[in-house]
């Protein structure tokens, strides 16, 4: 082991527990261990101290199957040779936090920061599931380089309601339109929603927990196979005590996450999320964690993907749920048709200590209903179409879940096809729409478009999943169930919604959108990746000039931080001053 005389690198975690220059510290480090049964000769024996950061709990239920795994994490390390140590970390629970979770990502990242940095930790586990848990963790292990691997929970076994595959929040979007069509009332609204949940675990739809671990195994900081595995199967338990076994051997190989990232495996994830039909939540959260690794993800990055075929078929996208994928082959099976069809670069490195590619060796598909070929794909653009015009410099759409009723009613005018102009309706946030939806005098039909703004990462704040507006119940009614949407905030990974989102900057930071008005046509181009309001110069300076839109004020002191730290989503919406420390971990801290 280091500090054994051989010439690996000395463990950190001697100058807290042998420190012979300071032997009065030491004993003082090693005496508050002592009540949970550790001896010293354990802390003293060179062997490393393997943190591993607990996101499950009561507050994270995504992650609770955490709970029961760290205890095969923990066999792992100690089979090893390694002391393990468990600490939580900022809870996140996606869909219970107020005013919503994107609070949440860079105040888990920031704690957790301060957490690997301060205590005696040479490696780590990370415990990743719902959304925002997964890239916190790879965007803090970035900060503070030191041996970092990944664990996924997995996601619950398919949720099944009447015959019929029920994925999680999918199956929300989905209901809410027939309850407002009246085809259901609320009883079988909430027992589908809850049938989609069926055990532990994250979303079992391609959403944003999915898309964000499978990201994680195409980085390269997770054992291969590792996103797919549900929660419940016992293959989890056994990539448990993988993962735990693999951290101890990553440090004595002094295996960093700087050693493993790359400009090339943040775009071998873009490619991955495309092929996926993933989530747009991984545009800011792989451009967060990009950044945080010392890389610039740029719009080009993410428009290059478009062309990147639909090879899963799992909902929102497609049909499936995670079962299904997991015993298709899972991300190695993707990751394989994208390497054989020289979509990504195979060289990057993983924390196995061997290639990408090595690891995919043997990898293909078993189903290939359910992990397709690129020549023979669900659809030609997995990717996202960027966006940008007079109302805002980056904006994103997710074609791939776009119905073939909106493609048919707004993409294919003879001549015109993927460009429409429609009639802007203006919600100031989403109180406002509640309200306003339905009020047959702003007379919404299908040549409308619905905005909403002040829902950025100042706006809201955090930025909430609220892009995806339904049209109202009358329109529904006649069968219209989706209009083209605008928004400066997100929508679940799991919507099916034809947005344009993410739009940056965002209102509350001097975007176009604060001086757009009900009424207003916005013409959009898909082929150029235009969107523009067609306003007078003119009068867009006189609407500057007469104010903006009101900003709710903050509630709690994170919240004011958070805002006069946040950056926009264009660029990962990361607390901008942060991204400059990397590697904080060299450096032991001082006494
Ligand atoms: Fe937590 Fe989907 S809400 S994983
Ligand atoms: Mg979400």
């Amino acid at each position: 082991m280091a500090g054994r005389g051989e010439d690996r690198p000395r463990l950190r975690s001697r100058a807290w527990f042998d420190d012979p220059g300071r032997i009065d510290m030491t004993a003082l480090y090693l005496e508050r261990w002592m009540n949970q049964g550790i001896t010293p000769d354990e802390l003293r024996s060179g062997r490393p101290i393997i943190g591993i950061a607990q996101s499950g709990s009561d507050l994270s239920p995504c992650n609770r199957i955490h709970l029961d795994l760290v205890n095969r994490v923990r066999d792992g390390i100690r089979d090893s040779g390694g002391v393990p140590l468990v600490f939580p970390t900022h809870p996140i629970a996606e869909n219970c936090r107020r005013p919503t979770a994107a609070l949440d990502r860079n105040l888990a990242y920031m704690t957790l920061v301060e957490l690997l940095h301060g205590y005696p930790f040479d490696g780590v586990v990370l415990t990743t599931g719902c959304d925002k848990t997964t890239p916190s963790a790879i965007m803090a292990a970035s900060t503070v380089d030191i041996p970092a691997i990944v664990l996924s929970g997995g996601p619950m076994l398919d949720g099944w309601h009447d015959g019929e595959l029920v994925g999680s929040g999918t199956v929300i979007w989905r209901s809410r339109r027939l309850l407002a069509a009246g085809e259901i009332d609320d009883e079988t609204f909430i027992s589908r929603a809850t049938a989609s949940a069926p055990s532990a675990g994250h979303c079992n739809t391609m959403g944003t927990a999915s898309t964000m671990n499978a990201v994680a195994e195409a980085l390269g900081l997770s054992l291969p196979g590792c996103a797919a595995i549900p929660a419940p199967y016992r293959e989890r338990g056994q990539m448990a005590y993988a993962t735990g076994s693999r951290i101890v051997e990553m440090v004595a190989e002094d295996l960093r996450p700087s050693r493993i990232l790359s400009r090339s495996s943040f775009l071998n994830a873009i490619a991955l999320v495309s092929a996926c039909g993933g989530s747009t939540n991984a545009q800011p959260h792989i451009n967060a964690m990009a950044r945080h690794a010392g890389y610039k993800i740029k719009s080009e990055d993410w428009q290059k993907a478009w062309d990147v075929p639909l090879i899963v078929n799992m909902q929102p996208a497609g049909a499936y749920l995670g079962e299904r994928f997991h015993r298709a082959g899972g991300v190695p099976a993707v990751l394989f048709e994208l390497l054989r069809t020289n979509r990504i670069d195979g060289t990057a490195l993983a924390c196995t200590g061997k290639t990408i590619a090595e690891g995919l060796a043997g990898k293909e598909s078993r189903d290939r209903e359910m992990i397709l070929t690129p020549e023979e794909p669900l659809a030609t653009h997995g990717g996202f179409r960027v966006l940008t015009g007079n109302l805002f410099d980056f904006g994103i759409m997710k074609t791939s879940v776009i119905s073939d009723r909106f493609r048919k009613s707004y993409l294919s005018q003879p001549g015109q096809e993927g460009i429409f102009e429609v009639r802007a309706i203006v919600f100031d946030g989403s109180d406002d729409y509640h309200e306003r939806i339905n009020d047959p005098t702003l007379q919404i039909d299908e040549s409308c478009i619905l905005v909403i703004r002040g829902a950025g990462p100042i706006g809201w704040p955090g930025s909430a999943e609220v892009v995806n507006l339904q049209p109202p119940d009358a329109l529904i009614q006649k069968g219209i169930m989706s209009l083209p949407t605008l928004g400066d905030g997100r929508q679940s990974g799991t919507a099916d919604s034809p947005s344009i989102l993410n739009v940056s900057p965002e209102s509350a930071a001097g975007g176009g959108l604060a001086w757009l008005r009900t009424g207003d046509t916005i013409r959009v181009d898909l082929n150029s990746g235009r969107c523009d309001a067609l306003v007078a110069p003119e009068e867009i300076c006189r609407r500057l000039s007469a104010g903006s839109p009101e900003i709710r004020e903050s509630e709690t002191p994170w919240q004011e931080m958070f805002r006069q730290t946040v950056g926009q989503m264009e660029d990962g919406a990361v607390m901008e001053f942060a991204v400059k420390y990397r590697g904080v971990g060299a450096k032991v801290p001082r006494h």
